[in-house]
């Protein structure tokens, strides 16, 4: 069975004692909850807070700390970046790649996280791989051929044994922080789709156990309808995952 993930990006959010909150609101509200032994829990806080989640998250085995991106070198004289060796050194396990603001804000292109993606791979971290189509490419009818484009260009040349280690985080550009969620039926189509890709240039059984998320306005609303879907395996959570209530609330919408 395929896993069950519910991811918090809390993008530049929170101070440390905020962040010491809802790490701990968070978990004292998981412990009331039933949580299955497919489902894991992801917390991305800002790089200054990612020690401290994994001290206070590491006995909690549906528990896991994610970066929200790393440096595509090793190491070296890359003032203000932060490499994936370090990020690993933490204890940390999962790294969000591409996300669409480092793709549109800091002009990330597909080649770069293509690099980002081989480090985080030797490093022995999780990618969470995002892609999405902007408003204007999904009104021309091209979010398809967008979505397969930043596949084809940063994910598919890994192995077969590496591709199975990537989380693939599908999030329309026009539904992050918008309140404007895909639809379910808008999901669950470009889920099918990437997991039609991943048969195509893998194999079934491959595409089978890749799981795919959601971002884009997935809240404590929205999480139960969007998760009901055969092709979508939880959310990738920004505004909603600052909130402890709601983010547990969205992690038990399975
Ligand atoms: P949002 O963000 O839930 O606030 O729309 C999702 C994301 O950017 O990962």
């Amino acid at each position: 069975m395929r896993k069950k993930i519910v991811a918090g990006n809390w993008k530049m959010n929170k101070n440390y004692n905020d962040a010491c909150s809802l790490i701990s609101g968070i978990i004292d509200e998981l412990r009331k909850s039933t949580i299955s032994k497919e489902q894991q829990i992801i917390l991305a806080p800002p790089f200054p807070f990612l020690q401290v989640a994994v001290s206070r998250t590491e006995e909690i085995e549906y528990i896991s700390v994610a970066a929200q991106n790393c440096h595509s070198e090793e190491k070296g004289a890359f003032t203000g970046e932060v490499s994936a060796q370090m990020i690993r050194s933490t204890g940390t396990e999962y790294v969000i790649i591409g996300h669409s603001e480092r793709r549109n804000i800091f002009k990330e292109s597909n080649e770069f996280l293509s690099k980002k993606i081989d480090i985080v791979m030797k490093n022995g971290l999780f990618p969470i791989f995002c892609c999405g189509e902007l408003l204007p490419e999904r009104e021309k009818g091209n979010h398809f051929a967008v979505v397969k484009n930043q596949l084809d260009e940063s994910l598919f040349h890994l192995s077969e044994k590496e591709i199975g280690n990537v989380i693939i985080a599908y999030e329309p550009v026009w539904a992050i922080g918008t309140g404007v969620n895909a639809t379910s039926e808008q999901a669950q189509e470009m889920h099918a789709y990437i997991r039609k890709l991943i048969s195509e240039k893998y194999n079934q059984q491959i595409a089978d156990r890749s799981v795919l998320l959601y971002g884009g306005s997935c809240n404590a609303k929205n999480a139960k309808e969007l998760f009901a879907n055969p092709d979508v395996d939880g959310g990738l959570i920004g505004g909603a995952s600052l909130i402890t209530q709601d983010f547990v609330t969205i992690v038990n919408s399975f």
